[in-house]
């Protein structure tokens, strides 16, 4: 009985992966589906022997979580790893904070794997710091179809079309727009405006080569005055309000419409809500070509700890994995980055993602997110939040809006 009991223990510590080390990763993945998609992570992880150790920091798009990450690393003991995005990357490679992932990337063939455009975002000088997790597009409507048809409305493509049914969702005494007053959201909301009215190629020249005159032309007062209209028909309790909650709202049939990237997909599947049936996927008003990316990713620091590398590289390492490119996007709402992960068990929000991410892609429309922090570096892209923020809960001019934006953006 002993021996056998013996025997039993000692398979058992074969099989089970031996612990290795934490990582002590900061992320802000803290509503129903983004929890959901962490745990992946974690899962990920311990069938590697690496421990995991919670730095969660509330706050939507991230913003309490680089503070956070800031005290950290100034006061010398910063986390294994961050959610940082874009930009961000480079000014932290500047501080010669970062450790390197290379090894592993070189060996899993990362280069091969990743658009050419994302493997720059991850790279410093060359050489690979930050895992790429997902593909998030910005520009969708999240709609919900029984509260149109108790209104009488159809989903929208153009913002004619947008206007009409929001209307009708207000005259039938329902919320037509769900929203949070966080500057984050109101960005959210102005660029995927700004993408409608003005396409691709101004949306680029003003929110991503931030060329002064683009910032500063009609079609930039027209992106603020179709903003302006759309702030009619959010609610008054939207002050403050957090981003699931805005979702919950049309989950709940309280609201028919929320502009948001698709982790609001992560929302609805987590309350077992099904697309196409109890909530439409479309590309916000007069965005159908076009395709506003964000692309989360854990960056590596320097600890100084030395079991830190190795399980930094098999977080890395993880994260890049097939397996769990799939069952993390399928919680997040989100798409693989990476090529070679199967489609079949994608909903059709997500094929849908995939597909006009290519096909934007051919046409020049795949642009980076402003709001999502992976267009403009931090300083410029703070300063102009503030001004979006101001213009939503202000009576400002759509001209001084568009004048103070233009300003805002030679912030350096
Ligand atoms: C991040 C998402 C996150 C969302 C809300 C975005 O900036 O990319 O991963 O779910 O903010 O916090």
């Amino acid at each position: 009985m002993k021996r056998t009991l013996a025997a039993a223990l000692a398979a058992f510590a074969c099989m089970a992966p031996s612990h290795a080390a934490d990582v002590e990763v900061l992320h802000y993945w803290t509503s129903g589906g983004e929890a959901r998609s962490a745990a992946e992570l974690k899962k990920a992880l311990a069938a590697r022997g690496i421990g995991w150790k919670d730095f969660a920091v509330a706050g939507g798009a991230g913003d309490n979580a680089a503070t956070a990450l800031k005290a950290r690393v100034m006061s010398g003991s910063p986390p294994s790893a961050a959610q940082v995005k874009g930009p961000a990357i480079q000014e932290w490679g500047d501080e010669g904070v970062l450790a390197s992932i290379d090894a592993v990337a070189r060996a899993e063939k990362w280069d091969a794997l990743l658009p050419p455009a994302v493997a720059a975002i991850m790279k410093y000088k060359g050489r690979y710091v930050a895992a790429p997790v997902n593909v998030h597009r910005v520009n969708w409507l999240w709609v919900n179809p029984a509260v149109l048809k108790k209104a009488g409305a159809t989903a929208p493509a153009t913002f004619d079309e947008f206007f009409a049914a929001a209307d009708k969702i207000k005259a039938a005494g329902l919320v037509a727009v769900a929203h949070g007053g966080q500057p984050w959201q109101d960005a959210t909301l102005f660029e995927s405006v700004a993408l409608g009215v003005g396409g691709p190629e101004f949306y680029r020249k003003a929110l991503v080569q931030l060329d002064q005159a683009t910032l500063t032309s009609p079609t930039m007062v027209k992106t603020f005055d179709t903003l302006a209209r759309i702030k009619t028909y959010i609610d008054r309790g939207a002050a403050g309000r957090d981003w699931n909650l805005a979702t919950a709202m049309v989950i709940n049939g309280k609201a028919g419409m929320q502009f948001m990237g698709d982790w609001a997909k992560g929302e609805f599947t987590a309350a077992g809500r099904k697309p196409g049936v109890d909530f439409l996927c479309v590309p916000a008003p007069g965005t159908a070509n076009a395709f506003t990316y964000n692309i989360d990713s854990m960056l590596m620091f320097e600890t100084g700890k030395s079991d830190q590398p190795k399980a930094q590289q098999a977080l890395a390492s993880a994260i890049m994995s097939p397996a769990f490119q799939e069952s993390f996007n399928l919680n997040k709402g989100s798409i693989p980055v990476r090529a070679g992960v199967p489609r079949t068990r994608f909903d059709a929000c997500a094929i849908k993602s995939m597909d006009d991410m290519t096909a934007s892609g051919k046409r020049g429309a795949f642009v980076p997110s402003m709001a999502h922090n992976m267009a403009v570096a931090p300083a410029a892209q703070g300063a102009m939040m503030d001004v979006i923020a101001r213009f939503m809960n202000s009576k400002m001019a759509s001209k001084d809006a568009a004048a103070a934006l233009a300003k805002a953006a030679k912030t350096r």
